[in-house]
């Protein structure tokens, strides 16, 4: 046996393809070599991870990290160490940020800006507005781009293409599978009085309803139907949605957010006030039930924490007037192995909505699995860990989340990025050496490593 390695991960429960079994695993320039018996190999460093879950790196497919100033209280460093201390070791940005990713300069500022300063590998959106519908095909293949994002409701910031002409004509340029936020811009004008009159932010869900969703994933489906292009509707919240998404798995992937699953109206808002704002919004019980039979079916393919944090100090203006979006990149997975704790899913079905779901649907290259040549890209949780998130442990430029106080069982104590250690027992090691993340549909000669 080759005794060459750079790290061992010694006797930990391997959680992958084959099941869950107790396994080595050793790393090599930044890549899985081996699976197996490793105990009596020589490697530069030795993990004993004996008692401990080894998972695939896990990817947030959808985070707001926001440069440059400091508005939103959150930037690529800030936002990517909050995901490393969580066991996060991917995340894709979504383009309504700064500058906000409609072009390839933007695209190209934005990866210069994570080059040395993001911890955790990552992607960009491109964002489609009116302006480069044409040049979507081009952007989407650029080099560091998960894909195109579409804006049907308007949410923070100024991205959206409302109309169907528009939405067509976005779906008919590329070929990528698109992710969408789904909500209907006129029925969200129409009703935006209720958000008004009340001042309530329990009216939140009233203004933007049921109806509002799922009259724009309809037409979506439309839309990708007449034009054979692949959908990808994130932060699903509705019943009637799920169902109707079942119907459509050739052509739509599923995301749904932790919070959706976690925290139902009117409770979250009796609690945390516009804390707990954000489009969609959190609806009821009998919602948040869906989602889960959802996940239970195999209906929802991913899970994405919509990490979109904004100052205490906006949060605390008056409704409508406070900004939508929570904080989630941290808390992502120790939410999530409460749930497994609590019986609602296994932790193998936790693996595919969070590593091998994405690699799936975003066709992201050597990442998503613990498998040999695969990037060594590895997640370390203590199951039998009780704690308590408090807000000292967050990094979040924001400094407060909604599940502040929350008990979990289960915690991701170590983040291994392309074979580096960069968490271990909460503390950083090393220097942020995040990648761009490589997708199978726009490799080339250059980024084949
Ligand atoms: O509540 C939200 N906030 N939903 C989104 O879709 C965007 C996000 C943000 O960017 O603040």
């Amino acid at each position: 046996m080759d005794n060459n390695y750079d790290l061992i991960l010694h006797g930990g429960n391997c959680v992958s393809h084959d099941g869950i079994s107790r396994s080595d695993i050793a790393l090599r320039d930044g890549r899985i070599v081996g699976i197996g018996d490793y105990a009596r190999a020589k490697a530069a460093n030795f993990m004993n991870v004996r008692g401990l879950h080894v998972l695939p790196g896990i990817i947030d497919s959808q985070v707001h990290f926001r440069e440059p100033g400091a508005e939103h209280n959150e930037d690529l460093e800030s936002g990517s160490r909050a995901a490393v201390l969580g066991g996060v070791t991917s995340v894709f940005e979504m383009p309504n940020t700064r500058p906000t990713t409609t072009s390839t300069q933007a695209l190209d500022d934005k990866l210069d800006r994570a080059s040395n300063r993001m911890w955790c590998d990552h992607a960009f959106f491109v964002g489609a507005d009116k302006e480069n519908i044409d040049s979507l095909s081009t952007l989407e293949r650029h080099f560091g781009c998960c894909g195109i994002k579409l804006f049907m409701g308007s949410s923070t910031g100024d991205l959206l293409v409302d109309d169907d002409e528009d939405i067509f004509r976005v779906l008919k340029n590329g070929q990528r599978r698109i992710a969408v936020h789904s909500e209907d811009e006129n029925r969200l004008r129409e009703r935006r009085s209720i958000a008004m009159e009340t001042g309530d932010v329990h009216a939140h869900a009233q203004w933007r309803d049921v109806e509002t969703a799922v009259s724009s994933t309809r037409r979506l489906l439309r839309a990708a139907r007449a034009t054979g292009r692949r959908v990808h509707v994130l932060h699903v919240t509705t019943a009637e949605e799920m169902r109707l998404l079942a119907d459509e798995k050739t052509l739509a992937t599923v995301e749904v957010t932790p919070q959706h699953l976690t925290l139902a109206s009117p409770s979250c808002y009796d609690m945390l006030g516009t804390l707990a704002q954000m489009n969609p919004p959190i609806r009821d019980k009998a919602h948040q039930e869906a989602l889960w039979q959802g996940v239970r079916e195999g209906i929802v393919d991913v899970l994405g924490s919509d990490h979109a944090p904004h100052s205490r100090k906006d949060k605390d203006k008056d409704y409508p007037s406070s900004p939508s979006g929570m904080p989630g990149v941290q808390t992502l997975l120790p939410l999530m192995l409460e749930h497994v704790a609590a019986g609602k899913l296994t932790i193998m079905r936790l693996v595919d909505l969070l590593c091998t779901g994405p690699a799936r649907v975003f066709g992201i290259a050597s990442k998503g699995r613990i498998a040999v040549g695969y990037d060594g890209d590895v997640t370390i949780v203590d199951l039998n860990s009780k704690r308590r998130i408090e807000e000292s442990w967050l990094a979040s430029k924001c400094g407060w989340s909604p599940f502040s106080g929350f008990e979990v069982r289960g915690w991701p104590v170590a983040t291994i990025v392309r074979g580096r250690v960069c968490m271990r027992e909460g503390e950083l090691l090393g220097n942020p050496s995040g990648e761009p993340v490589r997708f199978q549909e726009s490799l080339t000669p250059l980024s084949v490593r």
